[in-house]
This record gives structure tokens, sequence and C-alpha cells, in this order.
């Protein structure tokens, strides 16, 4: 697959069959993904792997206030925590904020990192959702996450149960200008 055909047939995937993911593709999926750019190459993203069902179901019934990604987060075989080692992208070595976006940066940092997570997930063969919502301080008790640690982002992993089309894009007319 080349680069764009990846990028063009990645789907977000909410519907999963019951095939186990072998942890060592996700270990090819997190070794792609640290080759993703970094302020200052940081590298603050890093990676929790659940692939505990119990776990999991705590994480589905405690820490998801949307119904719809309890129900992913069940279906897929693993999920994935992203986090962000604080005060470092973004910031001088004095603690101070490099630019007017202070802490965005880790975000943005940490969003082009689980981009390149779920490409190379795609490349083989693994379908992927990115989940935004969920109950921040719940998952940060449960998952023990350190306190230099944020969390990110829930990203689901596993083989696909669906072939849902791309949802309509915005034509490059809208969404580019040359000056
Ligand atoms: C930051 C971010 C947060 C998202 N959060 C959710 C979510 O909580 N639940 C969900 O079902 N989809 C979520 N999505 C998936 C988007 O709805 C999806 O990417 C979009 O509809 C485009 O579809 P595609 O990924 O198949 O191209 C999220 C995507 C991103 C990038």
């Amino acid at each position: 697959m080349n680069t764009i055909e990846c990028i063009k047939t990645r789907r977000s995937i909410r519907s999963y069959n019951g095939r186990p993911v072998d942890r060592e593709l996700i270990v090819k999926a997190v070794e792609a993904a640290s080759f993703a750019p970094s302020w200052k190459n940081t590298q603050v993203t890093r990676y929790i792997a659940i692939d505990d069902p119990a776990l999991k179901e705590r994480i589905a019934s405690e820490c998801s206030p949307y119904a719809g990604n309890s129900a992913v987060i069940r279906q897929a075989p693993v999920l994935v925590v992203t986090t962000m080692v604080r005060n470092r992208s973004g910031y001088e070595r004095d603690g101070s904020f490099s630019t007017p976006k202070e802490k965005g940066w880790q975000m943005y940092d940490a969003g082009i990192a689980g981009q390149t997570f779920c490409l190379a997930a795609h490349e083989l063969g693994l379908s992927t959702l990115i989940m935004g919502i969920f109950d921040e301080e719940k998952i940060t008790s449960l998952l023990q996450i350190p306190e230099e640690q944020e969390v990110c982002a829930l990203i689901a992993v596993g083989y696909t149960d669906e072939n849902p089309a791309a949802p309509k894009r915005k034509t490059t007319d809208d969404l580019l200008k040359f000056i």
C-alpha cells in the first residue's frame, strides 16, 4: 500500500470481529509511530495497550460517558490509551512556554503520533478508532497514570467487521488557497 492510498483508505471502525490482535503488531505500529515528528524531537507520546478483557470492561463501564464508545471498547480486542509526558512539548528548558500556543503543542504532537499509529496499523491489516470522549479523571485513576503524564486519547484496535464508506470530505477548494 502506498502512503496516499493508506491515508485515504483508513477508516474509523466501530464494529470489530472477535479475532484477537497479536501483541507484536501493536509493537510494530508503535515502532512506526515513534518516527512521527515532535516538538524539538521531545517524543512525549506514550502508549498503554490493554488487551485484558476485564480491564477493558472496567474502562467501558466506568470511564466512558458515551455508550457508543463503550460498545467499541468492549468489542475491540485491544484498547490503546495514549498519554503525553507533561511540561516538555512547547516548553523552554527554564519551564516557560516557547510560543503563545503554550501547552497546545503537546496535543499536536500526540495527534500526529496517534494518526501515524493508526496509519501503520492500517498497513498492518488492523482497524482503529480514535476516541476523544472519555472520563479523563476516572481513566487516569484506574490506570494509575503517573503525575508527570496526561491522557490524550483512546484508540480501539482490531479487525474490522464493517466496511464503511469514507464520510464526505471538503474539497481542496474549500480547504486550500494559494496567495
Ligand atoms: C480527536 C478525535 C476524536 C474522536 N472521537 C471520537 C469518539 O469519541 N467517538 C467516535 O465514535 N469517533 C470519534 N472520532 C472519529 C471521527 O468521528 C472520524 O474520524 C470522522 O468521522 C471521520 O471518519 P474517518 O476517520 O473514517 O475518516 C474522533 C476522531 C478524532 C480525530
